[in-house]
């Protein structure tokens, strides 16, 4: 096949410019090096504009806090599944990069004495787990959006180079493993470019589009993921999706946990505060996949609301209405748009809706991206770097705390663009060849989608994977579903390498890019569908009916025999384990433990 491959050459290549891929940007360019940011959508318009409730820091502003507990209840949330190393790097760093943030022209909302205002999330306590603490940095309900726009136009006053509207391909690799860039489409003219880098940094966020019913914007097609799935790297923990609480009944829009942390209440059918039944001490701020299951199971057991009493309320009426329209302004219009409902007078009606991948490409607390070697110990593979929601540091283990997204982003957003300018100043290099077969894969890809004749329709396709996804793999799990459900998303992976698109001229290249996504949707549907069902306990957001709540298991988890991370290859759809880091860097082990909230 004739295809042109123009060569551009930079420093750095990033893909994705949400937070994590600006922060990195920003760390690349100040130091000087050439860097490209290849983004679907203008940078403010990433799905990190969609984070509402704050960023975690222990900054202590409106109490006592401390780096360390936000550790405890980082690993406590991660359902001990979590790297403590990753997760205490995470926490020590968060009060410096939320005042970077600051720095950078954030509007933060603030407290009577012009410090950052804090709020509590789901999952934050005080002193190892006492109590709700205000740890949650934000800017109003629109935390996200007002953190890109800061962070882009930093970026522009360093002089990044953005490529809006490109759509990255495939990952290229030479024989030695080393990662040299990426392929890439401008998606206005369908042209195809090599970005030929010596750093190359995924920051492809998240991959919730696999679902049917999701918060993720309709870009977070797990591309990253999917990138380096076809390139030989495992996925780790792909098991481990978060069903955020509160998505919208219905249209699966995010209303905040803010909500809840401004005082928000749950309450079921019978106008019952049911959340004290399950978390006695934390209640509506306990973890979200200890709220979501309860809210299931009120739901399973009669006692939702509305005519088929298949949704719960959030009552916020008892909150002062200037309370309301300071603190959680979006949130007002969001029930109002999607509900039809007027948030100060009446509760909104919701119910959990996918939101967040726990997994993604390995990664360690340096951004690099580590995959097990050929004496089983991790190597950080060359010139390859992953932070934000496609990389598994691993943070969030079996379930993320709210906040914690935002946090996760910027540090390790810095830390994969600290750890690219380190290598790049201290072994200067020229760019290396690039192997015969750079464009193979990305060529027959294209070639395939470009001649394929009475092949599977792409938006039928997608939506098989997406209802698969949500009857076998949800807030609880199921032996015999998800056995099926291997079988199902296997055969739908079938149909994705024959899909055909319709419409081969289109403008925009809608209906190729469409289907170009939907190979990478299928990568993460299959790896998650196949750790799960392999996964034969529960921990955190994995919770399946054989593995029960008992004395001798509590919480239903084995840690003798799964205490380990899940690795996924692609090649031949095989499962290997990793064991977790339960050394801290500084600290002694947080120790395993029964969670309660
Ligand atoms: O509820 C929220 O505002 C979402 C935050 C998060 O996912 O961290």
């Amino acid at each position: 096949m004739s295809v042109n491959v123009t060569v551009r050459k930079f420093d750095a290549v990033i893909v994705g410019a949400g937070g994590a891929g600006l922060r990195a940007a920003i760390q690349l360019s100040e130091a000087g090096l050439k860097t490209a940011v290849l983004t679907k959508v203008f940078p403010t318009r990433s799905h990190t504009v969609a984070a509402q409730g704050g960023v975690a820091a222990s900054l202590g502003n409106s109490e006592e806090d401390h780096w360390h507990w936000h550790m405890y209840d980082t690993v406590k949330g991660s359902d001990w599944l979590g790297d403590q190393d990753a997760i205490e790097f995470m926490c020590r760093k968060a009060n410096e990069c939320v005042i970077e943030l600051e720095h950078y022209g954030m509007p933060f909302d603030r407290t009577d004495n012009g410090r950052i205002y804090q709020r509590p999330f789901g999952g934050h306590m005080s002193n190892f787990g006492e109590k709700p603490v205000r740890r949650s940095c934000a800017a109003a309900d629109r935390t996200g959006h007002a953190m890109l726009h800061a962070m882009y136009q930093r970026n522009v006053k360093v002089n990044t180079q953005f490529f809006v509207e490109w759509m990255a391909l495939d990952l290229i690799r030479d024989a030695e493993g080393e990662v040299l860039g990426v392929t890439a489409m401008e998606m206005e003219t369908g042209e195809i470019f090599a970005f030929h880098a010596k750093a190359t940094i995924f920051a492809t966020g998240g991959s919730g589009r696999i679902y049917y019913s999701s918060t993720n914007a309709f870009i977070n097609t797990g591309d990253g993921v999917g990138m380096a799935a076809r390139a030989g790297i495992p996925l780790e923990d792909m098991e481990f999706w978060q069903f955020h609480p509160t998505g919208v009944a219905g249209a699966g829009v995010l209303i905040t946990e803010g909500v809840r942390g401004e005082g928000g209440i749950l309450r079921n059918g019978q106008g019952e505060r049911f959340m004290e039944r399950y978390a006695p001490n934390a209640k509506d701020l306990a973890s979200r996949d200890v709220v979501s299951r309860a809210m299931v199971t009120e739901i399973n057991e009669g006692r939702g609301c509305g005519p088929n009493k298949d949704f719960v309320l959030l009552d916020i009426t008892h909150l002062p209405p200037e309370t309301i329209m300071k603190r959680l302004p979006g949130i007002h219009e969001i029930a109002v748009q999607f509900a039809g409902v007027d948030a100060l007078k009446e509760p909104i009606p919701v119910v959990p809706t996918c939101h967040y991948q726990m997994g993604g490409i390995p990664t360690n607390y340096h951004g690099q991206v580590v995959v097990p070697g050929k004496t089983s110990q991790n190597e950080v593979m060359p010139g390859f770097y992953a932070a934000g929601e496609c990389a598994c540091a691993s943070v969030h283990g079996a379930n993320r705390l709210g906040t914690n997204s935002l946090l996760d982003l910027l540090v390790f957003g810095k830390s994969a663009g600290e750890t690219a300018v380190e290598t790049l100043k201290r072994t200067p290099k020229a760019h290396k060849e690039l192997p015969a077969d750079a464009f193979d894969r990305t060529l027959a890809r294209l070639d395939r989608l470009n001649h394929q004749k009475g092949g599977a329709n792409v938006h039928e396709t997608r939506l098989a994977m997406q209802r698969s996804m949500q009857k076998h793999a949800g807030v609880f799990r199921f032996n015999d579903l998800l056995k099926e459900g291997v079988q199902k998303i296997l055969e739908v992976q079938q149909d994705v390498q024959r899909t055909e698109i319709q419409d081969k001229s289109k403008v925009f290249n809608t209906a190729r890019i469409e289907a170009l996504e939907l190979d990478n949707l299928i990568e993460v549907a299959v790896a998650t569908m196949v750790s799960a069902e392999a996964r034969k306990e529960s921990r955190g957001a994995h919770v399946r009916d054989d593995a029960p709540d008992t004395p001798e298991r509590p919480n239903g988890r084995d840690d003798a025999n799964w205490l380990k991370h899940s690795l996924w290859y692609k090649d031949g759809n095989r499962l290997d384990y990793k064991s977790v880091a339960l050394r801290p860097l500084s600290v002694d082990t947080i120790a395993l433990k029964t969670r309660a909230y």
